[in-house]
């Protein structure tokens, strides 16, 4: 045996057979670590589809609320809800509605599966006419201005039955003040999942599309992270658990498998990456040109992040995936 050929290490062993590969993986991509996104909107109606993100769509809450139930029942570990409001104004009020188009889907939601774990996104984006995550003083994001109307947004939504709130408008201290906010309306019991390292992303135009919520002017680099940035990522993160949260986020997901590797090194929380809208649209794009096996590249992209040490996935590929898992058990 030659010095550089040691005995005894030959890692193709380990690889031969499907139940050898199996045996040995050291990370799976569950349909129960996956997490749904469902954009809500007010009123009746069919779903409305969203170019940008085939397969995905605004739906009417009832529809919303029969979607994800359904999606819990294909197996998916956890919804998501973002809404859309009836009316736009300058502070993003109906976030906060008991009425709004969210609230009505979480109650339905919990009426048919009370046991489905229903996680909402608190933010102002979608609900104000500048499409800012917060409220505007002398043209710029009012951080302790936001707070109070973020922490009114999230015992809305723990009011309506969610089990997590997710606030994403990258305010300081949005997680304090939803904890506050949710301790002394009686909501002890509901968790904080912070949208902790959110990066300021050209992978949200998509979204931005579904949810009607892109900035009327200038954009969201005052408020969310410098992606040359990976420090500010990781005091981010130990911030948001310092103030409380229970879960921490990591966005976009597939940029940002240092960020993932690094936290998971550094925190025992659980976390979260969310592959954003514009990770699909790209697979979507390219799937439908014969440019790439779509499901094939999905789920590669899917078991990194989950190697990178992501315990839940936020992903528009949530229900596929539930379901093609379930047909082939
Ligand atoms: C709300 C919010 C955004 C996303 C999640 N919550 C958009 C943004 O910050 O502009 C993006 C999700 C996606 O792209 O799929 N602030």
């Amino acid at each position: 045996m030659s010095p550089d050929r040691p005995a005894g290490t030959r890692l193709r062993r380990l690889r031969r057979t499907p139940a050898l590969r199996e045996a040995v993986a050291e990370s799976r991509l569950t349909a129960g670590n996956l997490i749904e996104p469902v954009f809500v909107r007010p009123g009746g109606g069919p779903p409305e589809a969203i170019p940008s993100m085939p397969g995905v769509h605004r739906r009417s809450p009832a529809d919303a609320a029969s979607w994800a139930a359904g999606a819990v029942e294909d197996g998916v570990g956890a919804v998501l809800l973002f809404g859309l409001p009836r009316k736009k104004d300058a502070r993003g009020r109906e976030a906060a509605s008991p009425d709004s188009a969210v609230a009505t889907a979480i109650r339905e939601l919990r009426a048919r599966r009370p046991d489905a774990l229903v996680i909402t996104d608190v933010c102002l984006c979608a609900y104000t006419t500048h499409g800012h995550c917060g409220i505007l003083r002398g043209g710029e994001v009012d951080n302790e201005a936001t707070l109070p109307a973020l922490a009114r947004v999230a015992v809305a939504h723990a009011r309506a039955g969610a089990d997590l709130v997710a606030p994403s408008a990258m305010m300081d201290h949005q997680v304090a003040a939803l904890r506050e906010a949710l301790d002394s309306a009686g909501f002890s019991r509901v968790g904080i999942l912070g949208y902790s390292a959110k990066y300021a992303s050209a992978f949200y135009g998509p979204f931005r599309e579904a949810a009607d919520s892109a900035p009327a002017e200038g954009d969201r680099r005052g408020y969310q992270l410098d992606v040359r940035n990976a420090r500010e990522a990781l005091r981010e993160i130990a911030s948001d658990i310092a103030e409380g949260a229970d879960l921490v986020m990591v966005k976009p997901a597939l940029p940002s498998l240092d960020i993932l590797a690094r936290a998971r090194a550094r925190f025992d929380v659980p976390i979260a990456a969310y592959q954003v809208s514009g990770e699909y649209a790209m697979l979507k794009a390219a799937g439908a040109r014969g440019w790439l096996d779509e499901p094939r590249a999905a789920r590669e992209a899917l078991a990194a992040i989950r190697r990178a040490g992501a315990d839940l996935i936020i992903t528009y590929y949530a229900r596929a995936i539930a379901r093609e898992d379930r047909d082939a058990r």
